[in-house]
């Protein structure tokens, strides 16, 4: 690999393929791995697993926070946030303004942007104080109001394009306490995962990425990114993408 790696890295909504992916490439370095998700952590032939696997299922804002803490005895440099759902079993990604269901919207703003912000909350106090710490929040291209010439997908358009309104106020407020701190909201390029599944039919050729190929896209974007970058939308090659 041409860049440096993490030393010490969070990857919060771990059980994400892309998340998985990004802690498989560390591992094979020394990184520190630290990982907080809803499921349970998953078995490893190694022992001990490569990684510091921390279950939050979300109940309150002081157990999510209890595991940030324990998180942070870590000293991440880099801080990954993946949480974001697309479509479930519930419903799939609306064509028309005619589906949009209030329930449904609600729900993916909870995990689109309510759980990241409450992550970030409790993240604010290492945030202001550590030195060149990076955050990258897994965002989507969609969720740009100036790129989009498609429609569709409202539910998730609106989640993502306030999760990186979330990203960029933070950046600012942030920025007047710890002017090395960056933090950005980061398009990993359509990846091959149950999130895009359903969408893979008439990608094309050359489009669709392994979780591995998005996880070093990733990873060399988190080495190369600077404070100067703080607040923006980002591509997986680290161009800007408009808001
Ligand atoms: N795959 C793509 O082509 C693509 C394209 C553009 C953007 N993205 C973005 O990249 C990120 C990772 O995507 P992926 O493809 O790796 O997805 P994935 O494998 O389907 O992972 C889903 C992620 O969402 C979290 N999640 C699901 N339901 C949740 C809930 N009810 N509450 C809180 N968290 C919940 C999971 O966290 P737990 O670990 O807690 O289960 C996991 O981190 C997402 O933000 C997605 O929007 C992906």
């Amino acid at each position: 690999m041409l860049f440096t790696l993490p030393q010490s890295v969070l990857i919060i909504g771990g059980s994400s393929q892309i998340a998985q992916a990004i802690a498989k490439e560390c591992a094979d370095a020394s990184t520190v791995i630290s990982m907080i998700s809803r499921q349970v952590a998953p078995k490893t032939d190694e022992q001990p697993p490569p990684f510091h696997w921390l279950q939050d299922e979300l109940q309150t804002k002081v157990s999510s926070q209890q595991c940030i803490n324990l998180a942070l005895e870590h000293q991440p440099d880099t801080i990954f946030i993946c949480n974001g759902v697309l479509h479930d079993a519930s419903a799939m990604p609306e064509k028309t303004l005619l589906q949009l269901d209030s329930e449904l919207l609600a729900h993916r703003f909870h995990t689109n942007v309510i759980v990241p912000a409450q992550y970030l909350q409790a993240l604010y106090r290492y945030l202001t104080k550590t030195p060149n710490v990076k955050v990258l929040v897994l965002s989507a291209k969609v969720g740009s109001i100036t790129d989009n010439v498609l429609g569709g997908w409202y539910s998730y358009r609106m989640t993502k394009a306030a999760l990186n309104m979330l990203v960029k106020n933070l950046s600012i407020e942030v920025a007047r306490i710890n002017k090395t701190a960056s933090l950005v909201t980061l398009h990993p390029g359509t990846t091959d995962t149950p999130l895009s599944e359903p969408f893979q039919k008439n990608l094309p050729l050359g489009q669709l990425q392994t979780p591995a190929q998005t996880a070093k896209r990733l990873l060399k974007v988190s080495a190369q990114l600077t404070p100067y970058q703080t607040g923006q939308l980002l591509n997986w090659d680290a161009s800007k993408l408009p808001f």
